[in-house]
């Protein structure tokens, strides 16, 4: 009987010992989702915020990246300090203002934008806001984490 006791406990200390062996693996876990999520935060320090956003008429002629800038596609002109000498053509960034966010692709240069700046075309531009508004201040950030 006694043995019976002693035997059910130790299978308790046993699971219990178990459980919390599975309960380290899943933290062990949440720390390497943590160690994943700590790159994402690099695209957060990489986010540009307070970002001048503008547009521009491409008017289907050949960007700095050497492909036509289309006035509806989802495409930006990124300012010369960023520029990198076209090391970012093609890029994909997410842009953000007012609770909108959607994906374009850098594809042209813009001479005249500050720092963090982008030029959007008017197709881009309205899908946050009135051309009439002119320039609208935002946040952007690339796709895959890269810092620009
Ligand atoms: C992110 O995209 C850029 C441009 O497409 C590329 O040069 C860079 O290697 C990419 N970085 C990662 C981490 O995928």
């Amino acid at each position: 009987m006694h043995k019976a006791i002693i035997n059910y406990l130790t299978l308790v200390l046993l699971l219990a010992t178990l459980s919390s062996a599975s309960a380290l693996t899943l933290r062990r876990d949440g720390h390497l989702v943590d160690l994943e999520s700590r790159s994402v935060p690099q695209a957060i320090d990489a986010r540009a915020t307070n970002a001048r956003l503008s547009f521009y008429n491409g008017d289907g002629k050949i960007g700095s990246c050497g492909v036509p800038v289309s006035n509806t596609g989802f495409t930006v002109a990124l300012n010369p300090s960023q520029w990198s000498n076209g090391a970012h053509c093609f890029q994909l960034i997410i842009i953000e203002y007012n609770g909108k966010a959607v994906q374009a692709q850098i594809t042209d240069q813009c001479p005249g934008c500050p720092f963090n700046g982008l030029a959007l075309t008017p197709g881009l531009f309205q899908f946050f806001a009135p051309l009439s508004d002119g320039v609208i201040s935002g946040s952007w950030f690339t796709q895959n984490g890269t810092s620009i």
